[in-house]
Parts: C-alpha cells; structure tokens; sequence
C-alpha cells in the first residue's frame, strides 16, 4: 500500500523553526448511524466486521482549536464542551492525541485550546463519540497542514481523516463523508479497508434524502458501555457467523441502495438492528440494552407500514431508542404518525428529527494558514 505509507503514514515533528507558531482550525463534524453494525474489534481499534453507515445532518459536533507551537516542555490542553471545562471529555481527548502520536507527534509540542459544542443532547440514542472524534481528527489534520505548509487532495484529506478519527472511536471514521459510508474490508468492495472508511457511491435518489427520526425512550446512561459491548465479541459463540452475515448484509445493501430497492434495504436494517441485540443478548454474560418502550415501538411501526403502505423502516443503536427510517417524501405522513401514536413511549415526548447530511464542513473563518 503505497499510498497507505506516504501521506497517512507521515510523521511531522516539530523542528526549533516552528516554535510561535500560532493557528486556529475549526470543523463542524456529523453523528452517524450504523445499517450493518460494527460489533467487536481488534487492536488498535480495527473492526472485526465490515460496517455501512449514514451521516446525519442535524447530530454534529462543532470543534474549534486555538493551537500554540510552545515545544514539549510548555504543551498542554484544555477541553471545554458546550462553553464548560470538561473533566469527563478531556481525558478521552488525551487519550485519543496519546494514540495518534505515532502519527502526528507534533502535538506533543503544542498548547491546545479545545472548545467543542453539540446539537444534541448526551445520551440521546445518537453516537457523540463519533461526531466528537472525527470533527477533533479534522481539527488535528487541518492543523498539521497549517504548520507544515502541507496540501492534500480532498481524498487524501478525507482518508487521513477517517484513519485518525478511526483511533479516536470506530464508528467516528465514517463522519467524515457524506451520505452511506463503508468501514472495514469486504471482499467485494477493493478499495474497502480496516484502516480507514470510504465513501459508497452511486445512491438511488429514494435513498438520498433519507429520513431519520430518533424517538428518544431513554436517555439515561448505558449500563453497558460500548467498549464493554465490543469485548463480549472476543469469545462469543456466535462470532464467526456474523462476520459472514455482516459482509453479506454489505453486499446486499450496497445493492439495495443502488436500485432503490426499499424491501430488501428495509429487510437487512432491521435484521441488523435486532441482530445487534441479539448479540447482547446471546454474549456470555448476555445482558439487554432495550426497553419495554422500545419493543413497543417497533410493534407499532411495523403495524403502521403494514395498515398505511408507507415504506418505513428502523434501526437501533447500542442503547433502546428507536430510528425511524424514510423516505423524505413521506415525511408528513411520518411525522403525524410519530407524534400522534407514538409520543407516549417517549421520555417527555423526545424526538430528534435528523436526515442524511453532506458531511464534515470546514469553518472557513479560520483560514487555511498558521499566524507567525
Ligand atoms: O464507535 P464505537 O466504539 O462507539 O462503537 C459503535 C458501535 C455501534 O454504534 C453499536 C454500531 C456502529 O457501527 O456504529
């Protein structure tokens, strides 16, 4: 791989020259929910199974750096979230530049001033780590162009991008792209890798302007963890046939999403979904991360697409609230139907109203540049 070892693998320290440099980098990054799961991993941080995403529009992080080039001695970062010091956050932040040093040890010579917002509520049934980490991965990259005066094409940016948002947490190296994501090798897909994720083309207008309303049962914290989640993976029973499910649910979506064909993507979303949990469920120490509501939930949807013909499907993440999943145009139909029947299984009515979005965005007030 060659392209692997140029421009991913390039490490810049910081030379004497550098030093008073100064910069500001800032990006607005997207949550993104998994169709085909990733469940379990391997080290460092590589899936045991090809995923396939969407990225929201609506869910996004926005992540600011103020960088300072002080030299080892004098580094240090300060975190705060939505306008607070973040004493949870920043160790996750540490963590994250302590496993990207290979890569990028030139942040061990800065001050970083870290300020980063969201537009959602924590512990709202969509993935924060993903946002978080791939918006704070951009930030990272955007900086090492301004102090090494380096120019990416937009594919290497993104590739770099998503290898280190990758580090940071799985599922964040699908928030760098736009629209249906795949992460993790697959036979039939060549340029698929475990490294980084790569965009899906080729969508069918039905799916483009997909619909993803997330009705909100709980938001108490997980019992479980992710991380927790990953590890009951590594001797599971059932762990070699769902990497064979998982590579061919891709292939069957990737089709699906081609053709328009709404049946079979309805079909493998929800397999995935309720797949995921069964996992939970069948893990040694198998554990349930659903509601009563949940459940309920889904019963009512599927009786409304049966009664009402309206092509609806949904997914669950790693926790009990429930994504709705449309096409745009039946949107009033949906959204009537949510709120008039369902509001009821909902903590104080909750629910999120996201669609597929356009990916990462730059903000551009922040040149491209570093200040001497
Ligand atoms: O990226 P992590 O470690 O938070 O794992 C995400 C796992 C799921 O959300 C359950 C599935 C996925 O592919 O996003």
């Amino acid at each position: 791989m060659s392209e692997w070892k140029n421009y991913i693998q390039q490490a810049y320290h910081l030379e004497p020259s550098h030093e008073g440099k100064t910069g500001v980098v800032g990006w607005t990054s997207p949550s993104n929910i998994a169709l085909v799961k990733y469940w379990g991993k391997k080290p460092v941080q590589l899936p045991i199974n090809p995923s396939l995403s969407m990225s929201l529009s609506q869910a996004v992080t926005e992540t600011t750096v103020h960088w300072d080039a002080v030299g080892a001695e004098n580094s240090g970062v300060t975190v705060h979230f939505n306008g607070q010091p973040a004493p949870a956050f920043r160790p996750k932040v540490v963590a994250f530049i302590n496993r990207i040093t290979q890569s990028m040890p030139f942040l061990g010579s800065l001050q970083l001033q870290i300020d980063t917002h969201n537009s959602f509520p924590h512990s709202a049934g969509i993935a924060s780590s993903a946002s978080a980490m791939s918006a704070l991965a951009l930030c990272f990259l955007q900086i090492e162009m301004q102090l090494f005066r380096l120019q990416y094409t937009r594919k290497e940016f993104l590739q770099k991008a998503s290898y280190l948002a990758r580090l940071g947490s799985g599922s964040a190296a699908r928030s760098v792209y736009p629209g249906f994501v795949l992460w993790g090798e697959t036979p039939e897909v060549e340029i698929s890798t475990d490294q980084w994720a790569v965009p899906v083309d080729a969508i069918h207008p039905l799916f483009q302007d997909l619909r993803d309303s997330i009705l909100i049962t709980s938001s108490q914290p997980k019992k479980i963890s992710s991380t927790q989640g990953h590890e009951t993976m590594n001797d599971h029973p059932f762990r070699q046939n769902r990497v064979a499910q998982a590579m061919q649910n891709i292939n069957i979506l990737r089709t699906a999403l081609k053709a328009g064909d709404w049946e079979t993507f309805a079909a493998v979303t929800e397999e995935e979904a309720l797949g995921l949990h069964g996992l939970m469920l069948s893990a040694r120490q198998g554990f349930s991360l659903l509601n009563d509501h949940s459940l309920a939930i889904i019963d009512e949807l599927r009786a409304f697409r049966k009664q009402q013909q309206v092509p609806l499907t949904f997914t669950l993440d790693a926790g009990p609230n429930v994504h709705v999943l449309y096409p745009a145009d039946y949107e009033t139909r949906v959204h009537a139907f949510l709120h008039d029947e369902l509001s009821g299984y909902l903590e104080n009515g909750q629910m999120i109203h996201d669609f597929a979005g356009q990916g990462p965005e730059m903000l551009t007030q922040y040149g491209n540049h570093g200040e001497k």
